[in-house]
């Protein structure tokens, strides 16, 4: 079952009462607040449950390697958790996603709660259930489906990640409010408020950070294993990923949130000049693509000149999970909640997109006001 709480500071000890574990295993990325840290390990102990494992990890994708799987499983052994134990993972997506593969095969299945620290994890990582391993190269090739007990936002946590981290997780919020009319971007909330402490900051972005992952939740409801639906969460990932890889051994990679940006960016384009799909802009939704293009712009600055080639990127494409034979699936957007899926992309037509969109993107752009 999945549940989401309001990020009151109470509600994750409710929801730890609630599940009554056998056993607690915290883990949690190595760079965190230890101010914060010791609160909520106080409150942790003050619930009187056995806490039989604390640990920290160095965190990012380096967790995701397969040869990390036995140590954490070591972990679970040694500290006696069984299958009514619960883990708390406190960190960013890559640490959920491992964390949660483990438990998730740990006595074939042991709950597992998220108390994510990064932008990104909070509007999308943490929630939904997938887990993820790499395999070799690839990212992702290994997971699971074993969806969080709880989700705990904390917009305290994320105080001391670098802007450019803080940032880039961003974009997920912004596909979400391309995919559901129920969310709105503005009022963003203020990065340096939340950095300065201000207490009025932290509720706001906890909010707007909520009401971000409930765009993802109310798609995953309709579709937890992924058959159809919960595809229009790729918005933006196809042109994403292939940048992502492709940026990856040049001297400056892309953050994920970085390359999803950019793809929405790229999706906002092909929508004013259809390429994916015939169907074209309505006057209102072209209104809408010009307020989150300004917005991606201002929120999600991404300065660069040496971007891939079209024919690198297809290369990429060509490589995506969503394919089906030899067509690069994708999702067209056509206006708030109105997406087109699958649309398949033709490779001329891809790379002339491509190469319009960069001529436009590369040109200083007017003002904006998001
Ligand atoms: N399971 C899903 O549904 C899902 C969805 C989206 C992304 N993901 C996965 O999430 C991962 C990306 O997650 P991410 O963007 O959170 O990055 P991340 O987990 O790699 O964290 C980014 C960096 O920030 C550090 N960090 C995390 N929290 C911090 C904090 N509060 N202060 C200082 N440093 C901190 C990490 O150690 C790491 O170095 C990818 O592996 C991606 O595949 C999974
Ligand atoms: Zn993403």
């Amino acid at each position: 079952m999945l549940r989401q709480h309001a990020s009151d500071q109470g509600a994750w000890q409710n929801a730890l009462q609630q599940i009554q574990p056998d056993g607690i295993a915290w883990i949690r990325e190595e760079a965190l607040d230890p101010l914060l840290v010791s609160e909520y390990r106080d409150a942790l102990h003050a619930l009187g449950m056995p806490v039989r494992l604390e640990s920290q990890l160095i965190g990012g994708e380096g967790l995701k390697a397969w040869d990390v799987l036995p140590t954490l499983l070591d972990m679970f052994e040694s500290s006696g958790l069984s299958r009514r134990s619960l883990v708390i993972t406190t960190g960013g997506g890559a640490l959920s996603d491992a964390v949660g593969f483990a438990a998730s095969v740990w006595k074939r299945g042991m709950p597992v709660a998220h108390i994510p620290t990064t932008t990104l994890a909070a509007v999308d990582a943490a929630w939904g259930g997938k887990t993820g391993m790499n395999w070799g190269e690839v990212k992702n090739q290994v997971g699971t489906f074993h969806p969080p007990t709880f989700v705990h936002v904390d917009s305290r946590w994320m105080r001391t990640l670098s802007p450019r981290e803080f940032q880039a997780g961003l974009a997920e919020a912004a596909k979400h409010a391309m995919i559901d009319a129920h969310v709105n971007l503005s009022p963003t909330p203020s990065y340096a408020d939340l950095v300065q402490g201000a207490g009025s900051s932290v509720d706001a972005w906890n909010t707007w950070l909520e009401q971000s992952a409930a765009v993802k939740m109310r798609v995953v409801a309709q579709d937890p294993q992924e058959q159809g639906l919960r595809s229009v969460l790729n918005l933006g990932h196809t042109l994403g990923h292939a940048l992502e890889s492709a940026c990856l051994s040049t001297s400056t990679p892309l953050l994920h949130g970085e390359a999803v940006a950019m793809g929405l960016a790229f999706a906002l384009w092909e929508a004013e000049h259809p390429a994916l799909c015939e169907e074209q802009l309505t006057p209102d939704a072209a209104q809408e693509a010009a307020t989150f293009r300004a917005w991606l712009n201002h929120q999600i600055p991404v300065s660069r000149t040496d971007w891939p080639a079209a024919g690198v990127l297809w290369a990429f494409m060509m490589q995506d999970k969503k394919n089906v034979g030899n067509e690069v699936r994708d999702v067209a957007w056509r206006g708030t909640g109105r997406l087109v899926w699958p649309a398949s992309w033709k490779k001329a037509a891809f790379e002339a997109t491509w190469h319009d969109f960069l001529r436009c993107w590369n040109e200083p752009s007017p003002p904006s006001d998001p």
